[in-house]
This record gives C-alpha cells, structure tokens and sequence, in this order.
C-alpha cells in the first residue's frame, strides 16, 4: 500500500475573486430560479492550492483499503485492483497542522496494469471561508509516479455550480514507512 499512498498529497489554498455569498439556497425552486438568470450571471475564474494528507497507518487513519483482487500477486508496479476509501484532510500548509480547508472525500483505484496510475473520483468540501459548504467533484488518471498528474474538474455544488476546471496533482512527501503521503494540489476552476 506504499505505493498507493505514494499517490495523494495535497493542499493549501489560495482564493482568488469570487464575492463572497453565503447562504445559497438549495431548495429545488430556487435552483431553477439560478439557471434562469445564468444569462446575467458574469463568469468568474477561482484558483485554489492546498496540501492533501493521505494517512493510512497510525492512530488517525483517513485512507483505507477496502477492496483488492483476490490475486494480489502482482507483477506489475501498481497492486493493480486495490481501492481505498479516503476523507483525507486539505490544509493550506504541508504539515497536518496547518489551518484546514476542508476535506477530500473519495476514492481510488489502481487501474493500471502498465506504469502505476490511479483512477480518482472525488469531492472537495470546503468548510471555510467564502467556499464554506460548497464541494468540486473531480475525477482523473493519477500517474504517481509524474511530476504533474492533470485531472479534471467535472462540476461542483454551492459557489461551484457548473464548475469545470483542472486539478494538478503533485507528490509533496511520501513516506512508505509510515504510509504518508502529502500532495500539492493547484486548482483552476471557471464557474458563475
Ligand atoms: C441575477 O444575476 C445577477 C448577476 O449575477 C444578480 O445581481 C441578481 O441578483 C440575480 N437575480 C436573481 C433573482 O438571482
Ligand atoms: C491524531 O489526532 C489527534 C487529534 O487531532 C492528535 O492529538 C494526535 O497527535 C494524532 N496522532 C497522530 C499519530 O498523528
Ligand atoms: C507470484 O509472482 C512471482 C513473480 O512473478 C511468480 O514467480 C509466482 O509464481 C507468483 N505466485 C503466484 C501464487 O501467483
Ligand atoms: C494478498 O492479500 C492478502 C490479504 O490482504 C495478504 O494477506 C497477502 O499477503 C497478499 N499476498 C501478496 C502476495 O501480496
Ligand atoms: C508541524 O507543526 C507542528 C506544530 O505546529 C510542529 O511541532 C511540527 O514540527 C511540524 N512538522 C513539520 C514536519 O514541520
Ligand atoms: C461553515 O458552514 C457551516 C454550515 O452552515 C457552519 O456551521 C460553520 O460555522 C461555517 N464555518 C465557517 C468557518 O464559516
């Protein structure tokens, strides 16, 4: 599982633009009303960066294998089948301590039998400041193993309506003996 965690890593952030508006509301009618007035509605462009802790071993596991193929005998670099589940923290420094964002809900699945590469399919949820309660969802190959892993931003909820954009990964730390990894995420988003 070393190797998986070698895969995530993340986060601090940096807002940029967007007013900030809390309080969307949710209720099915007022959302209708949102897509009626898109028209009006100018598009803004938000660039996020955080640090993203991939834990899975110790007192405060947040990454756990759930699933991996009954012949886990691999040959291959990747423990190819192998998913976890994580809830994995977004801080706006590399050490854990640092003020946190918000969390990275997910999953990911060794999916390759060549060079190892993840499928991520995740939600940012932000607990803080003007993005408070908003969520990106983001789905991508994760090449761990490369500088730059480039996934895409495929929606989001809240400030994140209609979001597309692109999240770059890259390893920060990776440490197999305590199964650690932290990433650098920089997030690019358009939304309204
Ligand atoms: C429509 O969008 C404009 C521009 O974003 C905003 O000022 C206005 O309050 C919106 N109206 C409604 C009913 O949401
Ligand atoms: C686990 O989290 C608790 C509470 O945040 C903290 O006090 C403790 O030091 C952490 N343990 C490890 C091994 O990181
Ligand atoms: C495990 O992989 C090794 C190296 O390829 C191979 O020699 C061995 O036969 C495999 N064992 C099983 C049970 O598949
Ligand atoms: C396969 O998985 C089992 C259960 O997780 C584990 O006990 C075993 O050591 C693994 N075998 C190999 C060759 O990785
Ligand atoms: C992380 O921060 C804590 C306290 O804020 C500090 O004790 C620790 O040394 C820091 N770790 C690293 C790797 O900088
Ligand atoms: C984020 O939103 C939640 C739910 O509305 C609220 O309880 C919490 O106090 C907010 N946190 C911050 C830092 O604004």
């Amino acid at each position: 599982m070393e190797k998986l965690s070698a895969i995530l890593i993340l986060c601090s952030i940096m807002m940029i633009s967007v007013p900030a508006t809390h309080g969307i509301a949710e209720d099915p009618k007022s959302v209708e009303k949102w897509f009626e007035n898109l028209t009006h509605s100018k598009q803004k462009l938000t660039k996020l960066h955080f640090y993203f802790h991939d834990i899975e071993s110790g007192n405060n596991i947040t990454s756990i294998q759930v699933a991996r193929a009954p012949n886990n005998n691999s040959t291959s670099a990747a423990a190819f089948g192998g998913i976890n589940v994580f809830d994995n923290a977004m801080t706006v420094g590399p050490n854990i301590t640092s003020k946190q964002l918000g969390r990275a809900q997910g999953l990911f699945a060794a999916s390759s039998l060549g060079p190892q590469s993840l499928l991520i399919t995740m939600n940012l949820f932000f607990t803080q400041g003007e993005f408070n309660g908003s969520t990106l969802a983001i789905v991508g190959r994760d090449p761990i193993l490369d500088q730059y892993r480039e996934m895409s931003v495929v929606g989001g909820s809240g400030e994140f309506r209609l979001a597309r954009g692109i999240a770059t990964a890259q390893t920060f730390l990776n440490n197999p003996a305590t199964n650690t990894a932290v990433l650098e995420y920089h997030v690019v988003v358009i939304h309204y």
